[in-house]
């Protein structure tokens, strides 16, 4: 069925998203059993696709911020933000359309 195939997609771009943000915030690790190496290597492929030309190869921002480092943690290490508002960030505003 399209519909569940396509919610089946959303799923794993969102998981691959969360195992490439968990990565970046350093909070936990694939050895703790957190996520898979599979969901970090399909995080990392989604991020290089839809994601890197904007925040850089290695996260550390351009076009758009850094989403690595201390400025990234400390923002979202804030007791009044928690990862599922970075999730929404991503899921809802990113990858931004390009313009021009
Ligand atoms: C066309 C450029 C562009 C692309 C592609 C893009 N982003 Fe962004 N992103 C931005 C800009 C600009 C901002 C800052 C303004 C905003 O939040 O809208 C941002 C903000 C963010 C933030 C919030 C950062 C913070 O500290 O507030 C996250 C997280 C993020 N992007 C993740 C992603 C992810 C994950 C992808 C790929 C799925 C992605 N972005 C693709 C331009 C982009």
């Amino acid at each position: 069925m399209k519909t569940s195939h396509s919610a089946r997609a959303r799923a794993i771009v969102g998981l691959s998203m969360m195992a490439a943000l968990i990565l970046v915030l350093d909070t936990a690790r694939a050895a703790d059993g957190a996520y898979t190496l599979d969901q970090a290597a399909r995080g990392k492929s989604v991020y290089a696709e839809h994601c890197a030309s904007c925040h850089g190869d290695q996260l550390q921002g351009g076009a758009a911020p850094t989403l690595v480092g201390k400025v990234f943690a400390d923002s979202w290490s804030q007791p009044t933000r928690n990862v599922d508002d970075l999730f929404y960030v991503m899921r809802s505003a990113m990858p931004r359309p390009r313009v021009g």
